[in-house]
């Protein structure tokens, strides 16, 4: 498969929103906008009941929008204005679901062989056809596997021959909605890896679903977070995790501590501002937006940026300090994980192996005010106005 069989995705306004006549309560997502440059590996993160798979199933043209446009190259594949659909079978776009179901009556080849036999856009021969599966199969490390029977595979083989079925008409946009949620642990891990090679090394864009934060950042170009149908923020993995714009994205992509607190001071020239935590403490923190002074945020610190000093030790510049317990410790391995009591707040530290400090000793834990993020408890304003009229 060339570079050039892969196109640029524009979705714009998309929405599609259902709305339960029992409870009225309404699912599905809210005008979302992304532009993928061809190659772009996505990611659609956010809990269950979010909105992702129905995201996913209007771009296949599983579902019918109720407004918005989606465009793939120069083709429209819908249009809620005009009423542009193209069908299904005629946008050339590969997919692998939550529930990856391969056939067990048919061989692995068959499998592979299906959407091309099913094709609206053209027929292929058998010869085309064989060349294709078989390239399929390469690609997904399944060479040798054609006359095997489905039932005769491991999870992770069937996940594959639900890859190479996905891949095998050359699309122009993959689809996968939570492939690997079938697979225990280890192979998950495995298959990740193989996933974003492949991905890299065929060069298609694609969309990928899934609620697990370890797997979008570690997989991703861009990330778009979603929470109750809209799209909270959308970044590349570093600033997803490292400048969240609100609590929700905060909390939800990584370990954080998340505490409240009141702007006590906007920012100064260095992008640091002063808050007071719910226990009364003053600390500097950085804001992602001018905050003014008495507004209710959330201050989020990651567990790796903060550490304890034994009581005593010389106060450093730049760092926040606050007088705690630790009330835990856990071995990792690669990090002891401490939890540190302030006031009635508990804390979780990362920090190096090698560090000892006891159960019940008093320590200072400090984090530098640069790695204290104040964020909106919820969307800002800006991004209500964004999402409000639907
Ligand atoms: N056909 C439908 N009719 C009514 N409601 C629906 C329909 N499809 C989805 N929903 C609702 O829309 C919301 C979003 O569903 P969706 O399947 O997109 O979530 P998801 O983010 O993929 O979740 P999960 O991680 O659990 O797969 C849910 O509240 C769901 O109940
Ligand atoms: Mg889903």
């Amino acid at each position: 498969m060339s570079e050039a069989s892969t196109s640029t995705l524009e979705v714009s306004g998309l929405s599609k929103i259902f709305v339960m006549s029992e409870d009225g309560i309404a699912g599905g997502i809210r005008e979302a906008s992304f532009s993928l440059k061809p190659g772009t590996f996505f990611t659609l993160l956010g809990p269950s009941g979010c909105g992702k798979t129905t995201t996913l199933r209007c771009i296949a043209g599983l579902e019918r929008p109720d407004r918005g446009t989606i465009r793939l190259g120069d083709q429209v594949l819908f249009d809620g204005a005009s009423g542009v659909t193209v069908p299904l079978n005629r946008r050339n776009i590969g997919m692998v679901f939550q529930s990856y179901a391969i056939w067990p009556h048919m061989t692995v080849f068959e499998n592979v062989a299906f959407p091309l036999r099913v094709s609206k856009d053209r027929k292929y021969s058998k010869a085309e056809t064989t060349g294709m599966v078989d390239d399929a199969l390469r690609r997904v490390g399944l060479d040798g596997f054609q006359t095997r029977s489905s039932t005769r595979l491991s999870g992770g083989q069937q996940q594959r021959v639900a890859l190479a079925r996905a891949i095998v008409r050359q699309p122009k946009l993959l689809l996968l909605d939570e492939p690997l949620s079938n697979l225990d642990a280890t192979l998950r891990d495995e298959m990740r890896t193989e996933l974003k090679r492949l991905q890299q090394q065929v060069g298609i864009t694609t969309i990928y679903v899934t609620h697990d934060q370890t797997e979008a950042l570690e997989m991703s170009d861009l990330v778009a977070v979603i929470d109750k149908g809209n799209v909270v923020q959308m970044g590349p993995p570093r600033e997803i995790y490292g400048r969240p714009k609100s609590a929700f994205v905060a909390g939800f992509v990584g370990a954080t501590n998340l505490v409240r607190g009141k702007v006590t001071r906007p920012l100064n020239g260095k992008g640091l501002g002063a808050v007071v935590l719910e226990g009364g403490e003053e600390i500097a923190c950085a804001f992602q937006e001018m905050l003014p002074a008495g507004e209710d945020i959330a201050v989020s610190i990651r567990p790796e940026s903060m550490d304890l000093q034994p009581l005593g030790a010389p106060a450093r510049d730049g760092f926040n300090r606050l007088k705690g317990t630790v009330t835990l410790s856990g071995f990792l391995g690669n990090m002891i994980r401490y939890n540190v009591k302030v006031g009635g707040r508990t804390f979780q530290i990362n920090m190096e192996p090698e560090t000892a400090f006891e159960i019940g000793s008093d320590v200072f834990l400090e984090f530098p005010g640069s790695a204290a993020l104040g964020v909106p408890w919820g969307i800002s304003g800006s991004q209500k106005a964004a999402v409000a009229h639907t």
